[in-house]
């Protein structure tokens, strides 16, 4: 088979190897997966992310936003969420049922925002106006920037993934959690 992976502790492991992986390489498929939410008025909501960090032991999973965009509205009424991954090279589905917690200050944020102030993606933090905030004046590429960042750190509890493998002929899928493993028919 595939991979050479048989049994379900293979494919766990191989998975949270995967996430690890996508965290710090860029070309990586799972680098960005879709977030979806449930919006405020509870209709859904979906949008691409980049997983920033990945702890197997803790099974958590961090990812970087503005703290006034929509998500995070949302995700301070509805914790509940889902990530979805998709690697054509693994032929692997990800589905990643998670809750997810928003940190917008303490020690750790100061020291994350020390660390992303040096870089190119600072701006992403620091502009005036709000994320989906209507423009007035048409579009313009710069910015304004102001001292003040508005850097959230999103913190993703994962509480059950669905695993699906395309197959030629043949397809697998799990469901798994922390302490279980379920094979599902595809
Ligand atoms: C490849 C890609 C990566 C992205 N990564 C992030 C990210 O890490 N954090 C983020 O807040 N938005 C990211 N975005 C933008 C979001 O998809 C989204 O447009 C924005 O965050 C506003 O979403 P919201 O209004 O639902 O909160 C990314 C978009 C793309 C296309």
């Amino acid at each position: 088979m595939k991979h050479g992976l048989e049994t379900s502790q293979d494919i766990r492991q191989q998975i949270w190897k995967e996430l690890g992986r996508a965290s710090v390489d860029r070309h990586h498929a799972w680098r960005t997966p879709v977030l979806a939410t449930v919006g405020c008025d509870g209709s859904p909501n979906a949008r691409t992310v980049v997983l920033r960090k990945v702890d197997g032991n803790q099974q958590t999973l961090c990812f970087y936003t503005d703290a006034r965009s929509a998500k995070v509205s949302e995700l301070t009424k509805e914790p509940k969420a889902v990530l979805a991954f998709w690697s054509g090279r693994l032929n692997w589905q990800l589905r990643v049922k998670v809750e997810i917690s928003v940190a917008t200050d303490g020690p750790e944020i100061q020291a994350l925002w020390q660390r992303i102030q040096q870089s190119a993606s600072a701006s992403d933090y620091l502009a005036t106006e709000a994320p989906g905030t209507e423009r007035t004046t048409g579009f313009r590429i710069a910015q304004n920037l102001s001292g003040d960042h508005h850097f959230a750190l999103l913190n993703a509890q994962v509480l059950q993934m669905d695993w699906l493998e395309l197959g030629h002929g043949a397809h697998r899928r799990a469901r798994l959690s922390a302490d279980t493993w379920q094979w599902l028919i595809p």
